[in-house]
């Protein structure tokens, strides 16, 4: 999408650090749009990209690697401003043959940065010659190169802060977009407001009239479905589509039976009754677990859903005839071309995704948030009217309760869930906890135990509750629940909840465990 909101770029060459994506997240705080390329991308394609600035991201590798990524020097010395961050410094310095040596201790966590030059990165922090940092390398700037100059130091790194006296370029051997440099903000809108020259021109309202706009021309007069699952990406999708071309728009709600408690009725109403768009329900639940009931295999599981949802979505598109459009909610970090230095990792679950719908359905594909964050989705939905309680949703799966219950899927293992797992979020919700934690569920083990209930001997099923924190659902760990709200869970479900006699609380943290126990 090229327009005003994208005139003024920052571009973030990646070498493979974990905080990539939150630089370019805290940019997009600045209000000014940012990409993520691989740090190999061409000088052509730079230029070609315009960026008012680049930010060179940090590394798990070295330096001294033998394939130690490396950007083109040239990029260093065409007059656009640069900051390296961690490695991104250290590999500004060895371009420029200055010495960058192993630390004697890998220095990791808080550090205090004395400021030496509080002028343009560090402007407006004179009030703090002294403050925290967040430090995390094994390497450490020995000597400077020719024309750069040392702009704050730290009792572990002599060199924490560097600036080139010949060019725009700067260098932090701290990570300023972390929450643990508290001053990192305003480092980083120095940098792309003072010395890139940057206009806070992105902005979610601005987004979403020119995405209505781009939608309005590239659909035209065609006709568009998308699928809607009540989670906020598809949503937010279905709302900008409806505002762009209206009754063009079919969306398509495939019931699969394998929702939690009033989530497919609760789903509908928000459509019709507050969002005002027709939906078209389809309620295959039956067809669902029917599929389902002799599949004990979780991966099995994952493509038995897949392709059942593909065949029921082909359907309904079919008896609307003359479609050309599929739209998708697809996200940036899903875009993103990502590097990995540590060799290729390997599919650990395989995700319910519908990659394969638009080829074979001969659609053209709409990603209207192809280009946004998660978080930026939230705002998008707000500005939309989407009601709260659906943009702060929790993740749910797309093979929903199925990898929640282990072993084969019945109406009654769902139910028996369903009911358990309400008690869950209405205690997380009572407790004020259900915004504040990534996750909160119940799983349905395949086990029976012996319990006792007044005076009789039960043998009854298992619920494990799984709550954890997480920032992007790729590592989480388990929630220190107040022991008063675990016990009342625990009365609530088995006192409640018919056929369970036992509750127990998952305490492992991914890795090793995965959050979904399938
Ligand atoms: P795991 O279990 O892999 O889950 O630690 C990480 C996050 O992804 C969600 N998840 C899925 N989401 N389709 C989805 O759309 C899936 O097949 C799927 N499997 C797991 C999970 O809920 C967690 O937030």
């Amino acid at each position: 999408m090229e327009n005003s909101l994208h005139q003024e770029k920052i571009l973030i060459l990646d070498f493979g650090s974990q905080y990539t994506q939150l630089i370019a997240r805290r940019v997009r705080e600045c209000k000014v749009y940012s990409e993520i390329h691989p740090f190999n991308t061409s000088l052509d394609k730079i230029k070609r990209f315009n960026p008012k600035g680049i930010i060179l991201s940090g590394s798990p590798a070295s330096v001294h690697d033998r394939e130690a990524p490396r950007i083109n020097e040239q990029l260093l010395t065409m007059g656009c401003p640069v900051l390296g961050i961690c490695y991104g410094m250290q590999h500004m310095v060895h371009l420029f043959r200055g010495d960058v040596e192993k630390s004697a201790d890998r220095e990791f966590g808080k550090a205090q940065l004395f400021i030496d030059d509080h002028t343009d990165l560090f402007h407006g922090l004179n009030g703090h010659s002294e403050m925290h940092v967040w430090m995390s390398h094994g390497d450490r700037v020995k000597a400077l190169p020719a024309d750069f100059t040392i702009i704050a130091h730290s009792p572990n790194s002599p060199v924490a802060a560097i600036r080139s006296t010949k060019y725009p370029l700067y260098g932090v051997q701290f990570h300023p977009e972390v929450v643990h440099t508290p001053h990192g903000k305003q480092m980083l809108e120095n940098f792309v407001y003072t010395i890139c020259a940057c206009q806070p021109l992105w902005d979610m309202k601005s987004f979403i009239e020119s995405s209505i706009t781009q939608i309005r021309e590239e659909v035209s007069q065609e006709r568009i479905i998308c699928g809607v699952s009540g989670g906020v990406d598809s949503t937010v999708v279905a709302v900008l589509l409806h505002k762009a071309i209206g009754k063009q728009l079919s969306c398509i709600f495939i019931d699969n039976g394998l929702l939690r408690k009033g989530e497919a009725q609760k789903v509908v109403e928000v459509f019709r009754k507050h969002l005002h768009i027709d939906l078209i329900h389809v309620d295959a639940s039956q067809h669902f677990i029917d599929k389902l009931s002799t599949v004990t295999d979780p991966e099995r599981k994952r493509k038995v859903i897949g392709e059942e949802f593909i065949y029921v979505f082909e359907k309904e598109a079919e008896k609307l005839g003359n479609v050309t459009f599929l739209a998708q909610g697809t996200l940036y970090p899903d875009v993103i071309e990502s590097i990995s230095l540590k060799g290729p990792s390997a599919t650990i679950k395989s995700h319910h995704n519908v990659g394969g719908l638009p080829v074979r359905m001969k659609l053209r594909l709409i990603e209207p948030l192809r280009e946004l964050f998660k978080d930026e989705v939230r705002v998008v939905g707000r500005e939309l009217d989407i009601p709260d309680e659906m943009i702060n949703r929790q993740p749910f799966p797309g093979p929903g309760l199925a990898v929640r219950i282990l072993g084969p899927v019945s109406n009654e293992a769902l139910s028996l869930l369903r009911e358990a797992d309400a008690r869950v979020l209405e205690e997380m919700k009572k407790a004020e906890l259900y915004n504040e934690v990534w996750q909160s569920f119940a799983v349905l083990l395949p086990v029976k135990t012996v319990g006792v209930m007044g005076d009789e001997r039960t043998y009854e099923n298992v619920i494990a509750l799984r709550v954890v924190t997480s920032v992007d659902g790729m590592t989480a760990d388990w929630v220190r629940l107040p022991y008063d709200l675990l016990a009342t869970l625990s009365n609530r479900i088995i006192n409640e909840v018919r056929g369970i006699n036992r509750v127990v609380y998952d305490i492992s943290s991914k890795p090793p465990s995965t959050i979904e126990w399938e």
